[in-house]
């Protein structure tokens, strides 16, 4: 079902699979499209992603570091070439996710949506219309606009928007901006612009909304013309961690972590999110399709979501930065040689220092993910991996020999399976590493490890002998 073409409005897309927006910060403070950036998403187009959302870029003119921008015509051209790269590099659809933020100072002071005008609102309206019609213009195959996180329409959205007016307090009030947004979108692009709209299924935060305003936000989106709802959670100011002289990031508190699910939390934890709202929608008589994000690392839990009706498409961000080909070798039935993020954050850590993004796994010295056709796996030395674990200060220390390759080792694989069970993909460890710590250990418990080496091709070495450990 996954490689099965979707339809949305006018677009096909070739699969079920999305990028959903990930900041690069590869631009500089020009907000223009440059050859970092057209490499980035190229690579994307090239791995099969059904659907490409091209990082938020601000529809208005303020200033925010190195950010993309399509608040004016200077930025016509590098977007349109960007939007001709990604088509002639794949069957990826590309659509430019738009934004409005407002604005925040090093102070620690920041712009709420209480202190905006009615005739600024009505400029926020015309900035995002220009914008649509401009994405149009470039080529893009439909636009998706950015109401979630911290920024301005999620803000008039959230539960704790201060306004007095009919902009605020109810949640028609809460709606009426970014439903007018959409309105307005819309009566400038014409009926055949496919339009997505971002938005969060739970706030995260104290007194924020949860599921059970995003039901209702997503039948009026809907209603009012939204050709998909991207599910997102969290990502906002009010529970951020203040820095002294830094401008405050919104994915630093418990919101951020929502958002961006680690390490920490279970696979597909934002899920019931995209369930819950899909189910909503559907009870409205209507059959909008949902993009479920949110720690989605498997073949086996992206079919789950759409054989159990928890999402209509799969949106999977850090697992395509750690390996843009993804989409491919699932087609193709190689999920193996798949190299898997380790949801370690180390991107979202990038993002937050206004450092260019990049995974981790990746090679150093490239800045990119690697490009192999190699077909020769990595082998271990003739003495075997000599895989040990050892028990101390209530965890398992594994260590084991390097293998080689022809090419490169890009890592490794831990499997763990506890007593008899089955092994399962624990971790993945660079190559440069030839260690891991277990710390998600019970005392009394068996657990078996093995390792299995992988190259920048992600073709898959032997698996090491499996090893016991028990704490005591
Ligand atoms: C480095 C980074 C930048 C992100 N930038 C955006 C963004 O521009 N717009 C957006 O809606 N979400 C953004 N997100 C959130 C992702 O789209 C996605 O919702 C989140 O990473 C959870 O999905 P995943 O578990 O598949 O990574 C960003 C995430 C990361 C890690
Ligand atoms: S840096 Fe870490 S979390 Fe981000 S994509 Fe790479 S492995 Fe995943």
């Amino acid at each position: 079902m996954l490689f099965q073409p979707f339809p949305i409005r006018s677009m096909l897309l070739p699969n079920r699979l999305v990028l959903p927006a990930m900041v690069t910060r590869l631009s500089g403070e020009d907000g223009v499209v440059n050859a970092d950036i057209k490499t980035r998403y190229a690579r994307f187009a090239k791995g099969e992603v059904g659907l490409i959302v091209v990082e938020a870029m601000a529809v208005h003119t303020a200033k925010s570091g190195p950010l993309l921008r399509i608040g004016s015509d200077e930025f016509v051209p590098g977007l349109t070439e960007l939007a001709r790269l990604c088509h002639d590099a794949g069957p990826s659809k590309v659509v430019p996710q738009i934004i409005h933020f407002l604005k925040i100072s090093r102070s620690g002071w920041r712009q709420t949506v209480d202190m905006l005008s009615h005739q600024e609102i009505d400029d926020i309206v015309e900035a995002y219309g220009t914008a649509a019609v401009r994405a149009r213009r470039c080529g893009f195959d439909g636009v998706e606009l950015h109401m979630a996180h911290a920024y301005t329409l999620s803000s008039f959205l959230s539960r704790v928007n201060p306004r007095k007016d009919e902009y605020g307090g109810t949640l028609e009030n809460r709606l009426r901006l970014p439903v007018r947004v959409l309105e307005r979108v819309r009566s400038l692009v014409g009926n055949d612009f496919p339009v997505g709209v971002r938005f969060l299924g739970e706030e995260c935060i104290r007194n924020g909304y949860t599921v059970l305003d995003a039901g209702p936000i997503a039948v009026r989106l809907a209603g009012a013309g939204a050709d998909y709802l991207s599910l997102s959670a969290g990502g906002k100011f009010e529970d951020a961690r203040p820095i002294p002289g830094e401008p405050l990031y919104p994915y630093t508190g418990y919101s951020g972590d929502r958002c961006m699910p680690g390490n920490q939390y279970p696979d597909g934890a934002n899920l019931y999110i995209a369930e819950a709202v899909r189910a909503a929608v559907h009870a409205a008589g209507l059959t909008t399709p949902v993009v479920a994000v949110g720690k989605i690392p498997t073949r086996e839990l992206a079919e789950r979501v759409v054989a159990h009706e928890k999402g209509d498409l799969v949106g999977m961000a850090r697992a395509l930065l750690a390996d843009p080909d993804l989409p491919r070798k699932w087609r193709e039935g190689r999920e193996e040689t798949v190299v898997r993020c380790v949801y370690g954050n180390v991107c979202k850590a990038l993002d937050e220092n206004f450092r260019k993004v990049t995974c981790t796994l990746w090679p150093k010295a490239l800045g990119r993910a690697p490009e192999s056709h190699d077909v020769i796996a990595p082998v271990w030395p003739q003495t075997g991996p000599e895989l040990r674990a050892e028990c101390k200060d209530g965890r398992v220390l594994l260590r084991w020999k390097s293998a080689s390759d022809n090419e490169a080792i890009y890592g490794y694989q831990v499997m763990r399976a506890e007593g008899d069970g089955l092994l399962l993909h624990h971790a993945s460890v660079r190559g440069s590493s030839t260690r891991y710590e277990d710390a998600r250990v019970l005392g009394g418990q068996v657990y078996r490890y093995a390792i299995r080496p992988y190259d920048l091709a992600g073709n898959h070495g032997p698996m090491s002998p499996t090893v016991r450990a028990t704490l005591s």
